[in-house]
């Protein structure tokens, strides 16, 4: 057994965690239960806030802290101004606090001044550098095998080298494509301090996923989760995505991948949020509990490591089961040397 002492990374003492396992921030899937019981478990929890009022900040935060006293940290995108959000989160007293699609660097004066630490997200090595460069503390590489949102255009297995020789010794997490002990073991060898995994735990108990998108993950093969330039960007333009296969995207190939205003039936409302706010085709909104209407036709992100994730688990046994494949993968190594 090389058991967690193995696994244990000058990362996880810089975060305060056993493990270094970060459950990425997964949208309105990354609530305070999914967040608490991964910090739970040893690993790092996340709340992502990119779309909550300023004003509903604390009492989330305050949630997650109710549930659990280990770390956890707070994802914010900058693709809408992320002042507010920010200066919400660091007044709450939160102190790992997330940025991406953007340049972090910015921001690094004003979280360190609250005692923060920052994590920016970067998808090629002189993209890390910079954010390093400018004081951000950890970098998380995001490769393009990654599910939802895709900042980069490299794979991860070239990207985290990459970075980690660019900003050594600032730490790197490792993003996309990892859902299992096996991806977690890679990434280490690649010289990721830590592992940053969406899609896995998208398939977490305590994720709020509508359940036809659950079914639809849990059938899902690794090449059904495909990448688009522009596909779901109602709400958020110019975003690269992946996600899986679906009627609106059959639709939109089979009429010649039609640019954003000339898509079928563009305008159309296929689903409704509990308020009755109706969801149009092409939205990029997220298919959560509650949303009622054609679920297979949203958004239904996911990576290529979904054809590997076969079962609804309860966090913690995510991070255990994660912890003993990684630990097993790299005791048969040293074994083998
Ligand atoms: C459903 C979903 C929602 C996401 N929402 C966010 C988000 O709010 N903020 C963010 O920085 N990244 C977001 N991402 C990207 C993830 O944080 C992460 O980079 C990605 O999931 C890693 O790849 P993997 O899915 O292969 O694990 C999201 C990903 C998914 C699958």
């Amino acid at each position: 057994m090389t058991s967690l002492k193995a696994m244990r990374t000058p990362l996880c003492d810089l975060l305060g965690i056993d493990v270094p396992i970060v459950q990425a921030p997964i949208g309105g899937a990354s609530v305070p239960a999914l967040a608490a019981a991964v910090s739970e478990a040893g690993a790092l929890g996340t709340i992502a806030l990119s779309w909550t009022k300023p004003a509903d900040i604390a009492a989330l935060v305050d949630d997650v802290r109710a549930r659990t006293p280990k770390p956890f940290h707070a994802n914010i995108l900058q693709e809408w101004p992320p002042e507010e959000r920010l200066e919400a989160v660091l007044e709450a007293g939160v102190k790992i606090v997330s940025l991406a699609w953007g340049d972090p660097g910015p921001y690094v004066e004003r979280a360190h001044a609250a005692g923060a630490l920052l994590i920016g997200t970067a998808g090629t090595a002189e993209e890390a550098k910079r954010f390093a460069d400018a004081g951000v503390d950890v970098i998380c590489a995001q490769g393009w095998e990654a599910g939802g949102h895709v900042w980069g255009e490299i794979s991860t297995v070239a990207l985290v080298p990459a970075v980690v020789d660019a900003v050594a010794p600032v730490p790197v997490l490792a993003a996309g494509g990892i859902v299992d002990g096996r991806g977690i073991a890679a990434a280490l060898a690649l010289g990721a301090q830590g592992v940053w995994l969406g899609t896995r735990f998208l398939l977490a108990e305590e994720a709020p996923l509508h359940p036809d998108y659950r079914e639809h993950l849990l059938r899902a093969r690794g090449e059904d989760a495909v990448y688009a330039a522009d596909l779901f960007d109602v709400g958020w333009e110019h975003a690269p995505h992946r996600a899986l296969r679906n009627s609106t995207r059959e639709r939109w190939e089979a009429a010649g991948s039609p640019a954003p205003g000339e898509r079928p039936s563009e305008g159309e409302t296929v689903a409704t949020r509990p308020d009755g706010t109706p969801i149009p085709r092409y939205s990029s909104s997220m298919p959560v509990v509650g949303i009622s209407g054609d679920i297979e036709a949203l958004s239904m992100w996911a990576g290529q490591g979904i054809g590997l994730v076969d079962r609804v688990q309860p966090a913690a046994e995510i991070v255990r089961e994660l912890v003993q494949e990684a630990d097993s993968v790299m005791s048969g190594l040293a074994n083998k040397a």
